[in-house]
């Protein structure tokens, strides 16, 4: 593994997720694979979970972590090439990622789309930049598309709570009151797609996800139909990929416990942040079934799996 963007960056996928799970089963055991090394995470855009479990994971594995939010601590970077760089943005993202590359054996980058322009977004340009001018590893903290290390984390979350071999899986739109991306949920779609699960996505019409991370999964537009029989229900608004940005007008598709009534005891998965009764009620996110607390847990191991494999190949 050079960079980690996506589930195509991962040979085994199974075997990832055994790793993952030996690492959340003993975290110190590679306490000086890190030794001397240093892990740059860049924040253009704001996070809770995957700043501070990042750092955790690299702790366990001795490494030492720069963190910098580019947008308030950094000069303000220019992304496009050939620009005469006259107006607020002092620093070419060239030299800045050539730059960070001198002071990180590892390099950790979030990006959120505009969603202003679909091209632009999907175009994944500050990532591709990293991963062209730093020299070194780059990993996905969630760039304009994909949120890669969320979504191994709700992998191997699934593979902790499944009943059966081959779980029925589902991706349930819920009401947002703001325009999100679509980065989760493409990439929750590209890893289910991957895995050995029975995956459906259910959503608005209007409101399906680009087919580049869909293929393989049901597609549905009613919740009762789409949820029966699931044990697996993952909650997520996402905005609109065809009326790009388009966020949506439908409260009634909010999860509380009537919705999970005909699943099979279904477990509710969610990447938080979460606008409680907006998106998932207090009902459900109090209640057994929710597991959105063990997902966060497991994004120390996630990330500590893909910073361990880029040790161990530098
Ligand atoms: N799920 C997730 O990525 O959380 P943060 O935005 O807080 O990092």
């Amino acid at each position: 593994m050079r960079h980690f963007t996506s589930v195509n960056d991962v040979k085994d996928l199974d075997g990832f997720v055994q790793k993952a799970l030996a690492l959340k089963k003993s975290p110190f055991a590679h306490k000086h694979l890190g030794e001397n090394r240093t892990l740059g995470l860049l924040f253009f855009n704001s996070s809770l979970r995957t700043r501070m479990s990042t750092q955790k994971a690299a702790a366990n594995l001795g490494m030492n972590t720069m963190v910098m939010n580019v947008t308030q601590d950094s000069w303000q970077i220019e992304i496009e090439d050939g620009v005469v760089m006259d107006g607020g943005k002092a620093e070419h993202i060239r030299e800045a990622a050539a730059v960070l590359g001198q002071y990180c054996d590892i390099l950790g980058v979030r990006s959120f789309p505009a969603l202003r322009d679909r091209k632009t977004d999907y175009g994944e340009k500050i990532i591709k930049a990293f991963i062209q001018h730093s020299g070194v590893p780059i990993i996905s903290l969630e760039s304009a598309t994909l949120h890669p290390l969320q979504s191994f984390a709700d992998l191997v979350t699934i593979s902790e709570f499944k009943k059966s071999p081959k779980p029925k899986v589902v991706l349930s739109w819920a009401p947002h009151i703001n325009a999100l991306p679509q980065a989760v949920s493409n990439s929750f779609s590209q890893w289910m797609t991957h895995a050995d699960v029975d995956f459906s996505i259910v959503q608005p019409k209007g409101f399906e996800l680009s087919d580049q991370f869909t293929k393989g999964a049901k597609i549905y537009y009613d919740q009762e139909e789409a949820f029966e029989g699931a044990d697996f229900v993952y909650v997520k608004n996402w905005s609109s990929y065809k009326n790009y940005g388009e966020v949506g007008n439908y409260p009634k598709w909010m999860i509380d416990q009537s919705k999970l009534a005909n699943t099979n005891q279904a477990r509710v998965m969610h990447c938080l942040p979460v606008r409680r009764n907006v998106v998932i009620a207090d009902e459900v996110l109090d209640s057994k079934s929710a597991i959105v607390i063990h997902q966060a847990a497991n994004r120390v191991f996630s990330a500590q799996a893909v910073l361990k494999e880029m040790l161990e190949n530098l």
